[in-house]
């Protein structure tokens, strides 16, 4: 009798989705704890498990602890890790179409960034992170784009041949390349230390990470250029997800769409905030516009347009 039931027991056990029972996943993501895209996957996570009763445990490793957002990629191919917060560095050197979002100007504030990545441009790039093998559940960001320099800054001749801190992506590459700087790929969890030992004279980042990373204490200029958004996709692996039950695949999709579009929404006084912290700093604190930035932008679209066909939909979708 003690036989059959252990038989039963198995077969029980064999007939069950693999997600049925408690399995734990692994969410890689480049931010340190204390950045927001960090503090949206945590409550992602938390909020994840407990609707799926424990069956859907996603653990974090924050900082680039799984390695680069390369390593990273490779991984969620193979189905060695499960979920990943990107920059859109790795989608856009394999389809330039990726690096449209990164158009300077294309939109003015946070709220013109969440019309765009609610669009329907995003939404079939979303859709075509199958070609990369992934599952794209939404679009997050990082706010908009500042610059922080070492040496002063007052006008944009002054960033002629200056080092300037790039995510290795021919997008922005190209942008700092068309002001006459020295673009300078570099991950971000080296970029404190480059910036501090003057490796890099300044870096194009987030208001938040200038704040919470503290940049600003080797800084003699901050320029609010709002220059360009900075999205992020939120991805899971297509072989992990096969795996997963449909039941807890839905609700890992409900809570992703919204926590990231919370966050997206959030950015608007998030870039508010840190730049009043900035303020309080001794590092003057200057806002320019496009015109600031003189032809170089033009040259830009002139380019990329050729590069990537989908950003003159996306300028259609920005337009209206
Ligand atoms: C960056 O590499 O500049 C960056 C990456 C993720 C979030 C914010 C900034």
């Amino acid at each position: 009798m003690k036989r059959l039931h252990k038989y039963l027991l198995g077969l029980t056990a064999l007939a069950m989705p693999l997600s049925v029972q408690a399995e734990e996943y692994r969410l890689g993501l480049i931010t340190p704890p204390p950045h927001q895209w960090t503090v949206s996957a945590t409550e992602a996570a938390a909020e994840i498990k407990e609707k799926t009763d424990g069956r859907v445990d996603i653990l974090l490793f924050p900082s680039g602890q799984l390695g680069n957002e390369a390593q990273m990629l490779q991984q969620l191919q193979t189905g060695a890790m499960d979920f990943a917060f990107f920059t859109l560095g790795e989608f856009a050197n394999r389809d330039p179409n990726y690096g449209i979002f990164l158009a300077p100007y294309l939109v003015d504030d946070v709220a013109g960034a969440r019309e765009l990545l609610k669009g329907q441009t995003a939404q079939k790039l979303l859709d075509n992170m199958a070609d990369f093998g992934l599952v794209g559940f939404g679009w997050g960001m990082a706010g908009m784009r500042i610059i922080v320099t070492g040496p002063e800054v007052e006008t944009v001749g002054d960033l002629k041949g200056k080092k300037i801190r790039t995510i290795p992506f021919a997008p922005e590459l190209a942008f700092w390349e068309a002001l006459g700087a020295a673009p300078t790929p570099m991950p971000l969890p080296a970029l404190y230390d480059a910036f501090a030992n003057g490796q890099v004279d300044g870096m194009q980042i987030d208001v938040e990470g200038t704040w919470n990373t503290k940049y600003y204490e080797h800084a003699n200029s901050i320029i609010i250029s709002n220059h360009m958004m900075f999205p992020m996709a939120a991805v899971g692996s297509g072989r992990k997800w096969q795996g997963i039950a449909e039941e807890d695949r839905a609700i890992i999709d409900e809570v992703f769409a919204r926590k990231l579009d919370e966050m997206v929404v959030g950015y608007g006084e998030i870039d508010a905030r840190y730049k009043a912290d900035l303020e309080t700093t001794d590092v003057p604190v200057t806002t320019v516009g496009r015109d600031w930035f003189g032809p170089a932008i033009d040259t830009w679209y002139e380019e990329w347009r050729e590069k990537a066909p989908m950003l003159v939909e996306l300028e259609a979708e920005a337009n209206k």
